[in-house]
């Protein structure tokens, strides 16, 4: 049988008893103690903790995330370690009392709906075996069955639909050309009637439902997902009381998705809710009589001529890391400070190997 020890995490004194094969993170979030996090696969640094005690075994920690010197200093990734001894952590926890915390579980699930929406983007939507509660933001673990001898792995994404959709999960998924999850899963066999196991929920980009300012939120490719839950948690079920606007990035039409959606959302609610999709390879001519619908160039060259000044606004950015960290900047230089600007880098396995982008900017 597989060793169980006892995680302590400080300064708040909770004790969870966690795994040799389990990672910290995992332990700690199922017994409903909240430890930062954002990738949840040693990449992106933001659950970055200190061992005061104790072993652990690093796992899967990319050298850019947790670099030699900081090992040796005692640093740990809980999402990733693992306990080889009773372990005490010390964690920077930032708890933000008006976001609830909700304990991951496992579910099972059936896929009810696969359909292209864009190019080389998926919707899925999958029927939980019951209930779960989650943030508007949050996002899920899929376990990508074994293949071709290789084993099970977790793959990452953010939910669609709003909190108040308790049993039918809205997913949007881009292929990532031999990724296991995408190209050898969604896209590669996966069908309507099949059954997923997935684990949730993850992520702290959640809607700061207490917030009543302006919010600009950006979107990349699928990085429109957890805003499309934020918006419509915020016009649906009155969770915000501030403006939003989306700027959704793409290409070219044909890499958009759920366009006509937001337009009607943004017709219903023009006190509410602004909406700016937003082309970087075609031009006005290009689009003809469509073109008045559009901003065309980069998301944030459109961002920069629509604002003279964002002070007072706030930001949730969602995407590929570089486009994060584009919008990042053209939000600082339209005044918006770094602790008013919430981020998700779509970080995959690749970002692992490379350092993805670490912005010096802002705290992870
Ligand atoms: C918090 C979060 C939320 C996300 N939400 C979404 C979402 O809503 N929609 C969405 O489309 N995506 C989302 N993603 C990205 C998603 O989790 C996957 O990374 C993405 O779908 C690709 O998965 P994959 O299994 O197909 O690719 P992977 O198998 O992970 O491969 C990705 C790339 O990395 C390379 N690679 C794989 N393994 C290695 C290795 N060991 N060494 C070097 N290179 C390697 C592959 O060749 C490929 O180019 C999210 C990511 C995060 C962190
Ligand atoms: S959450 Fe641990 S490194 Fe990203």
């Amino acid at each position: 049988m597989t060793q169980t020890h006892t995680i302590t995490v400080e300064p708040l004194g909770r004790e969870v008893q966690c795994r040799e094969d389990q990672s910290i993170l995992d332990a700690c979030l199922r017994a409903g103690v909240w430890l930062p996090h954002s990738c949840t696969h040693g990449t992106c640094a933001t659950c970055k903790a200190d061992v005061v005690d104790g072993e652990v075994d690093h796992g899967a920690a990319s050298s850019f995330a947790l670099m030699d010197y900081e090992r040796d200093e005692g640093k740990l990734l809980p999402c990733v370690a693992c306990p080889r001894s009773d372990v005490v952590i010390e964690a920077d926890i930032d708890v933000d009392e008006s976001v609830p915390v909700h304990p991951v579980q496992d579910f099972t699930g059936t896929v009810v709906a696969l359909e292209e929406i864009a190019l080389q983007t998926r919707r899925l939507v999958v029927e939980l075996d019951r209930d779960i509660a989650f943030n508007a933001g949050q996002y899920l673990k899929f376990s990508v069955p074994a293949r071709d001898g290789l084993p099970v792995v977790d793959r990452t994404w953010s939910i669609a639909s709003p909190p108040t959709e308790t049993r039918r999960l809205e997913f949007h998924v881009r292929n990532v050309p031999g990724g296991r999850g995408t190209d050898g899963w969604v896209f590669g066999g996966l069908s309507v009637g099949d059954a997923v196991s997935v684990s949730g929920p993850y992520g702290r980009f959640v809607l700061k439902i207490d917030d009543d300012r302006p919010a600009i939120l950006v979107g990349g490719g699928t990085g429109l997902a957890p805003l499309k839950s934020m918006i419509r948690h915020a016009l649906e079920n009155d969770a915000y009381a501030g403006h939003l606007t989306l700027y959704q990035g793409g290409r070219s039409r044909e890499w958009l998705y759920d366009v006509e959606y937001f337009q009607a959302l943004a017709a219903q609610h023009p006190d509410r809710f602004t909406y700016r999709p937003c082309l970087s390879e075609e031009t006005q001519a290009d689009c003809g009589s469509d073109a008045t619908a559009y901003g065309f160039g980069m998301v944030t060259d459109v961002i920069a001529a629509d604002h003279p000044t964002l002070s007072g606004s706030s930001g949730y950015l969602c995407g590929p890391p570089p486009m994060v960290e584009a919008a990042l900047k053209t939000l600082m230089s339209k005044r918006l400070f770094p602790r008013d600007i919430h981020r998700e880098d779509f970080f995959n396995e690749g970002d692992k190997e490379s350092g993805a982008v670490r912005s010096p900017l802002i705290k992870r």
